[in-house]
């Protein structure tokens, strides 16, 4: 394989970043008959992150320091200074939530990507701004739900995250809920949908389900709604039907509170 592909192949795999401050001459290991000893013999230099360590599951650790939290703004912080989950070192910033805590729904997504990563807000690249559109013409802006993400620091290329990331991140988001007590979920993609749920069935036939989620600390269930992720609405135009069927039935759900 020559280097193009080789890099190409990076590119598909979500490599899409470097990791390490100091850059590696890899011509050096591969092309023997140029390397001086003197430059094999260097020092490997100190990795500033591990971008290959596999995190282990610590959700015992997470779960302990998301119970210690009493508010959103001490969850919050206490996230930030998380060491326990791989992502936080190679994600630019954690991404909390937006929207309004106070508004009765929590939409739940599966972890930032690029803008987000950038801005640190939750969907405000180009699936963001697709949900906003579809949320907007039921009469929902940021104003009407809180929306954050199961895990909130982006995986590297937008990879999906491991099971135990989201092991890792799942005590965090459930005390996120636990503290802002919402009367309604949106679960956003499998991934999330899985997670909350404790479910493996897939979001094709998840979507547009309601389910009843126990979270700990609250004294009942709260209704939840799984719907597609707008990634993937954006590259299969054809299941924009079943996602429109989703945000209608939403909209059902928060009229008849009024009824
Ligand atoms: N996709 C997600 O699931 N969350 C974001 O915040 C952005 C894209």
């Amino acid at each position: 394989m020559d280097d193009l592909a080789a890099l190409r192949l990076q590119l598909e795999w979500g490599a899409d970043e470097a990791l390490e401050d100091t850059p590696v001459d890899r011509m050096l290991a591969r092309a023997p008959s140029i390397v001086t000893p003197h430059r094999v013999s260097e020092p490997v230099p100190a990795r500033a992150a591990a971008p290959f360590v596999i995190a282990k599951p610590q959700s015992a650790r997470s779960q302990d320091v998301a119970q210690a939290a009493t508010t959103l703004d001490d969850l919050r912080e206490a996230m930030r200074n998380f060491n326990g989950c791989a992502l936080s070192t190679t994600a630019t910033q954690m991404v909390f939530a937006d929207g309004n805590p106070d508004s009765g729904l929590m939409l739940i997504g599966e972890a930032p990507g690029a803008e987000e990563d950038r801005i640190g807000k939750p969907f405000v690249g180009p699936s963001g701004v697709f949900l906003d559109r579809m949320l907007a013409s039921v009469g929902l802006d940021r104003d009407k739900f809180l929306i954050t993400n199961l895990v909130p620091w982006r995986p590297p290329g937008n990879r999906n995250p491991t099971e135990s990331e989201i092991q890792i991140c799942l005590p965090f988001l459930l005390r996120h809920i636990a503290l802002v007590k919402p009367k309604r979920l949106v679960l956003i993609g499998g991934i999330a949908a899985q997670a909350v749920l404790g479910s493996k069935t897939g979001i094709t036939r998840l979507r547009g389900t309601w389910a009843e989620v126990a979270i700990p600390g609250l004294e009942k269930p709260i209704p939840a709604l799984c719907m597609l992720h707008p990634a993937y609405l954006l590259r299969n135009i054809g299941a924009k039907k079943d996602a429109w069927k989703d945000i209608v039935a939403l909209r059902r759900h928060l009229d008849s509170d009024s009824q």
